[in-house]
């Protein structure tokens, strides 16, 4: 009888790492490559904003989302003393609203903050 428990104990004990490892085995989302090159509004930044921002902040006084984001100065602004940077890293609130952007996008952005927001 003791044997018997012993066995159970032994298989159920292999279960358990049999499951641990297939859980861990999922392999970790990739960081993207670090950007050597210079970050500039005009070459890298512009087209991320352009393309998934301006639906509600393209206009001077946009009716829905309340401030402009259509050119250097407006973009600077909010990204040096805004929320800007902060909201598209949002996993709770994000801009876009339809959910965060892609690292890769993230990253410009980040490293447009490091090189002092140059414009070209
Ligand atoms: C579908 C519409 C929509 C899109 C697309 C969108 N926004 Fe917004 N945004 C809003 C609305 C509505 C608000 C105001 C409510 C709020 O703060 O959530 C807002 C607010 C903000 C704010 C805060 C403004 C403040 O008052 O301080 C920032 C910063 C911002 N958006 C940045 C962005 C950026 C950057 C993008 C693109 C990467 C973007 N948004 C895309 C609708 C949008």
């Amino acid at each position: 009888m003791r044997i018997l428990h012993y066995k159970l104990l032994t298989v159920s004990f292999f279960c358990l790492f049999a499951v641990n490892c297939t859980t861990t085995e999922i392999p970790l989302e990739e960081d993207p490559a670090p950007i050597i090159a210079l970050v500039k509004y005009n070459t890298d930044v512009k087209t991320i904003i352009d393309n998934n921002c301006l639906n509600c902040h393209g206009t001077a006084t946009p009716r829905i989302g309340g401030i402009p984001l259509f050119n250097y100065t407006q973009v600077r602004e909010e990204a040096e003393f805004g929320s800007l940077i902060n909201r598209m890293n949002s996993t709770t609130n994000p801009m876009p609203q339809s959910g965060i952007l892609s690292a890769e996008k993230l990253a410009i952005i980040d490293k447009w903050k490091a090189d002092g927001f140059l414009e070209n």
